[in-house]
């Protein structure tokens, strides 16, 4: 079984050094409203006729906590999938760790409003795996809760050895999505690649995945999806790239455009120890110039500009980041040598 996504050494560059500056956070993004001050009409608008019986029942807190922007956001970019031209916006939703949670609704309410704030956004693309715990499951539940699964882009992966297993682990993970089928099936970490390919291949044209593709998260793992994509068809990659870990830019990216295969950014903000390295570094006067108002802001928006990009997949289980992630799918995005500028701003 291949390793989890804890730092491998030598890997990637080490940031715990960075992460033990002082924490103040420079940046300041609105926060949710109390629920009670939510009039019926906007109640109705964020969740549809269907969450208001006629008697108007009390809302529960998982239902009642994520509220609109006090602006109307921005429409966010899009990229298309080249294998078909669909197109997907430019930031999605990671869940590794952050939708791992139990049952009770305390631990669920902050992720309903996550996710319900993510597709109210616009955002479409939510990647899971049966590698993270509960994440699958909860994510269906909530998606089933708040008819949400039209409206995304369901990303899961496979990840044992064996066509058997295989097929087995994807049955259970279609069925805790309640996504039949489902929009994108990816080999975890290039387990077992070749074997649960070539499954997939017959699920696609049997109409049970719409995509295929495979995962890595190293410089490795960069190197070996290239040569993945060198001699096989996918539809999709998904890698780690962000300012910390660039890994990718010297091959895998420029092949994987020239060879038309989607790539989704994991990883963007190195698993969070971009953004707690930087809490205490104000943000560059040139992150006016594209409207960022936070470090994670430019940070995505460093990914997402990158040519051959189609995704950026940050993971949260907050509505207030969530927002500050989706903001930047929006707007202009940096050239190459704002791309440049940020990058050293952040890491340099
Ligand atoms: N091999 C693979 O296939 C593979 C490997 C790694 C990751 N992935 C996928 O990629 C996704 C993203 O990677 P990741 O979860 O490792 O790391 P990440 O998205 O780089 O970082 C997530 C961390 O950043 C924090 N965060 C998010 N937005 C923020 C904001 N606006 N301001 C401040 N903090 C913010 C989150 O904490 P809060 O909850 O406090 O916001 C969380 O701790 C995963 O969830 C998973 O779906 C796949």
């Amino acid at each position: 079984m291949a390793a989890n996504h804890a730092l491998l050494p030598g890997t990637r560059r080490d940031f715990s050094a960075l992460a033990r500056r002082p924490p103040p956070n420079l940046f300041v993004i609105p926060s949710a409203m109390h629920p009670i001050a939510l009039k019926r009409r906007e109640v109705l608008r964020l969740f549809g006729a269907a969450a208001l019986t006629a008697s108007t029942r009390r809302l529960t807190s998982a239902e009642a906590s994520p509220v609109a922007p006090a602006t109307p956001p921005k429409p966010m970019l899009t990229r298309p999938i080249p294998a078909t031209g669909e197109q997907l916006p430019v930031i999605g939703l990671g869940t590794w760790q952050t939708f791992d949670v139990d049952a009770d609704e305390a631990s669920r309410a902050p992720l309903s409003a996550v996710l319900r704030e993510f597709a109210a956004l616009g955002g479409k693309l939510l990647d899971s795996s049966p590698m993270y715990g509960r994440s699958e499951e909860v994510a269906g539940d909530l998606m089933a809760a708040h008819g949400l699964r039209e409206k995304l882009f369901v990303a899961t992966k496979v990840w044992i050895n064996g066509r058997a297993a295989g097929i087995e682990q994807m049955n259970a993970s279609l069925q805790k999505l309640r996504a039949r089928p489902i929009d994108l099936m990816q080999v975890h970490n290039l387990v077992d690649t070749a074997t649960h390919l070539d499954t997939l291949r017959g699920w696609k044209r049997d109409g049970l995945v719409r995509y295929l593709g495979v995962t890595h998260y190293t410089a490795s793992g960069a190197e070996a999806v290239a040569k993945l994509i060198e001699r096989e068809a996918v539809d999709f990659i998904q890698i780690n790239y962000s300012v910390g870990e660039r890994d990718a830019e010297q091959r895998l990216l420029p092949l994987a455009r020239e060879r038309g295969v989607a790539v989704i950014a994991n990883r963007p903000f190195a698993g969070g120890e971009l953004l707690r390295s930087l809490r205490a570094k104000p943000l560059p006067t040139f992150a006016a110039e594209l409207g960022c108002t936070s470090w994670a802001q430019l940070l995505l928006k460093f990914v997402i500009a990158h040519p051959a990009m189609t995704v950026a997949i940050p993971a949260t289980s907050k509505v207030e980041h969530l927002r500050d992630n989706v903001a930047a799918g929006t707007g202009r995005l940096p050239d190459e040598t704002l791309r440049t500028r940020i990058a050293a701003a952040a890491v340099g």
